[in-house]
């Protein structure tokens, strides 16, 4: 990953890389798939990257890049389950410390998910996992929140 002090640019310059890539084109899943692609290759050190859409109560698995996930999460289960009922993003520096932890990918150590907030609303979640311990901070953290609006906007 890019030293502290050029982790704002780094995210500063996916934004805009996300930008072009979604403008013109508000389907949902084409977007969150050209996204996934586009975090999982751009983005260094992870291992699995994509989304969960809040269906009647159950985050269900969107398109993502990585190996096979589970399907669905009840609301405030695991990582994404808790972020998706809290609203809020969720950085786990160690998924086995983590209480509910929903194991999917065996390699995956550090996780960050990304609630998808629409107003009010909850419109599923942005998941992110590493096979390193500790991989994801508070810059990782705002730059993905930054994204995942980006999504949200273009996917209205
Ligand atoms: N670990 C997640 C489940 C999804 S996978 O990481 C793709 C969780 O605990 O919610």
């Amino acid at each position: 990953m890019p030293a502290t002090a050029n982790k704002q640019e780094f995210y500063k310059e996916l934004a805009l890389q996300l930008r072009g890539l979604l403008s013109g084109e508000r389907d949902a899943v084409a977007n969150a798939a050209n996204m996934s692609a586009l975090l999982y290759h751009t983005l260094p050190d992870v291992n699995w990257v994509g989304f969960y859409f809040l269906k009647d109560e159950e985050l269900v698995v969107g398109p993502f890049q990585g190996k096979p996930a589970c399907v669905r999460i009840v609301l405030g289960r695991g990582v994404c389950g808790t972020a998706a009922a809290t609203r809020h993003s969720v950085v786990v520096p160690d998924v086995h410390a983590f209480p509910g932890h929903i194991a999917c990918d065996a390699a995956s150590r550090s996780e960050l998910v990304v609630p998808l907030i629409l107003g009010e609303l909850v419109a599923g979640v942005l998941d992110l996992d590493s096979p390193s311990p500790g991989r994801f901070d508070e810059e990782d953290r705002a730059g993905c929140e930054s994204l995942a609006a980006i999504y949200v906007e273009a996917s209205r």
